[in-house]
């Protein structure tokens, strides 16, 4: 017996897709069940000004193989020399439909972030007053707080005062990882939202270092203890619209994964739809998977939900998914959920 479920075609409104040869090897995994994505521009220079983000979306549609459809989205790199003029024309010309904060050496290719956010106040008032999105790295920083804390610090000591700082700054936590982000969402007013990842309903901190030190599950925000998975699967599952897929999905060469310093990010794009199918089967909510990745996200952004479709088919033999994607820069691996799935995209 085969069930199946069909979906508004999904959004993923958080994504590296990266540049050159990896951007050509990995654009076709996300484009294949993805009409649009929120690209990420923290490449090497970031993406900082309308201009490169013109170049950039170019160079991203050039990659598309023929026969694909895509819609990037884009993105501008949040630095302290951002001129609010810059990203308002960016935004009204329709090429940008969102602001990157990273908070300086947050993560990969980071430096460039904020370190002063007194710096950026005059970009985030524009942005307020034009309503364009704020999405945020949540994690402070600082050498002193231990990193499973740093979001939820984030969130006391720079989110809420920079949001009370901005009225009707619309924000977009990013990729939330802990109970803490759940319940902040849920206690504030239309304005905040969060991204939840792939990954993040499906690993702990258990799966990274318990019984060998796993590289290809160490992201960040890295993965915090149990209840806070089951947070962020109640908030995934409930159907409340601030809660909607961004998958995060970041591709590193295994070299770079495997390594005594290896770079953080979990590869998600190529099995992330029957992933997060047998997550909310699990849960009881398949019912509640199509506004989780295909209509909370339009609605947050204030753009149309896609016209056509992506099905899900459930076959009685486990899938076999690609563990690895070929680029030539070396391969990537897959991100594997250490469980079989019986979904796969028809
Ligand atoms: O795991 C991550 N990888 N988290 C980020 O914030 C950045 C991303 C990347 O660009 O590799
Ligand atoms: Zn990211």
């Amino acid at each position: 017996m085969s069930t199946s479920i069909t979906l508004t075609r999904p959004d993923d409104w958080h994504l590296h897709l990266r540049d050159g040869a990896m951007l050509s090897a990995v654009l076709p995994e996300t484009a294949r069940d993805f009409a649009r994505a929120i690209i990420m521009p923290n490449l090497v220079p970031p993406v900082v000004t309308g201009a490169q983000a013109a170049a950039y979306r170019d160079r991203i549609m050039a990659a598309l193989p023929e026969g694909m459809a895509f819609e990037p989205l884009m993105t501008l790199y949040l630095t302290e020399d951002t001129d609010p003029a810059d990203v308002a024309a960016a935004h009204a010309s329709g090429l940008i439909k969102a602001v990157k904060l990273y908070p300086a050496g947050a993560t990969t290719n980071s430096a460039s972030g904020v370190r002063d956010f007194d710096k950026v106040r005059g970009v985030l008032e524009k942005m307020a007053e034009i309503g364009l999105t704020l999405c945020v790295h949540g994690e402070v920083t600082d050498n002193d707080i231990d990193i499973f804390d740093r979001e939820a610090v984030f969130i006391d000591r720079v989110l809420d005062p920079v949001r009370r700082a901005t009225p009707g700054l619309r924000v977009v936590m990013e990729h939330i990882t802990t109970r803490d982000g759940v319940e902040y969402v849920r206690a504030n007013d239309r304005d905040l939202g969060a991204t939840i990842t792939t990954h993040h309903l499906i690993i702990n901190r258990n799966h990274i270092l318990v019984g060998g030190i796993k590289p290809h599950y160490y992201c960040l925000p890295v993965a915090k203890r149990e209840e806070h998975r089951l947070a962020l699967r109640d908030a995934a599952t409930s159907g409340d619209e601030r809660f909607f897929l961004g998958t995060d999905s970041a591709p590193h060469t295994d070299a770079n994964k495997e390594t005594a310093c290896g770079c953080a990010g979990c590869f998600t794009a190529t099995n992330t739809m029957p992933l997060l199918a047998h997550v909310f089967e699990e849960e009881g909510a398949l019912d509640k998977l199509e506004g989780f990745a295909s209509k909370h996200g339009p609605a947050f952004y204030r753009l149309a939900e896609n016209s056509d479709t992506l099905t899900l088919v459930k076959q009685n033999a486990p899938v076999a998914f690609p563990a690895k994607i070929d680029t030539a820069d070396g391969p990537v691996t897959v991100f594997d959920p250490g469980f079989p799935v019986f979904w796969k995209t028809a």
